[in-house]
């Protein structure tokens, strides 16, 4: 199908297809957490490898891909948030400031959650890329150790024997806190992402698929 005329491309296929992708992944591993270990670790590699090539692509990508487009300051992100709300936002061709800050949460929120479920997999299954680090390195068991002891006393003088979580309890409760925020701002991210679209006037999962947007 030809593109409309007043349409210009946006997004990079990097940029769709690693959206797409990373959606797919994402959930796989959510919904495999419990039963299917081995679908639930491919996923998240899936998710840690998307991470990386986005972050990569966010210093050498497309114009619009790039963070230097659409990463901006608090107040300019507060400021256009206002404006979300008063039905006055400008319409932007690449992300916008609220998109760009929830983009980085994400990336962030993503991060965290790959990196504890591979010290996870290391500590419980002595398999994946840091088992070797983690069996040689036990500052990777110990540090938490001696967080969860210092919570611990913090929390509750009594729980003082010995009793502080081990390495294993640490990154496991990491794991799960990184992954239930990840939640939370999903569902944020698809909220913001319907609400612009209804005051852009501009179907945005569309454009994630086709790749073009709007020109005013
Ligand atoms: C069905 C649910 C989802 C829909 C409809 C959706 C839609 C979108 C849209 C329209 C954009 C572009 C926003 C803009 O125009 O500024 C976007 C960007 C993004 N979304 Fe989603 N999204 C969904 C789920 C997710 C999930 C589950 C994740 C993470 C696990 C995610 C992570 C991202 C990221 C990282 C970007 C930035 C894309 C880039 O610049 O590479 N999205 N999403």
């Amino acid at each position: 199908m030809k593109p409309s005329a007043n349409t210009i491309r946006v997004w990079d296929p990097i940029v769709r297809i690693g959206h797409w992708a990373l959606v797919l992944s994402f959930f796989v591993a959510y919904f495999t957490e419990d039963d299917f270990l081995t679908q639930h670790v491919w996923a998240g590699y899936a998710v840690g490898a998307i991470v990386c090539i986005r972050l990569a692509w966010g210093f050498i990508g497309s114009e619009h891909a790039r963070f230097s487009d659409f990463v901006r300051s608090p107040a300019a992100t507060l400021r256009y948030l206002g404006d979300l709300m008063g039905h006055r936002a400008r319409h932007y061709i690449g992300h916008n400031p609220a998109g760009g800050a929830m983009i980085v949460a994400l990336l962030i929120g993503l991060s965290g959650t790959v990196y504890s479920g591979l010290m996870l997999y290391a500590i419980e299954e002595d398999s994946g890329p840091l088992a070797g680090w983690v069996a040689q390195d036990n500052t990777a068991t110990v540090l938490p150790a001696i967080i969860s002891t210092a919570r611990a006393d913090d929390d509750d003088r009594e729980s003082r024997n010995g009793e502080g979580e081990s390495g294993e309890e640490f990154w496991e409760e990491t794991h799960e806190v990184f992954a239930n925020l990840l939640l939370l701002l999903i569902a944020l991210h698809v909220a913001g992402v319907i609400y612009s679209s209804y005051v852009e006037k501009e179907n945005l999962p569309k454009a994630m698929i086709t790749g073009r947007k709007r020109i005013d």
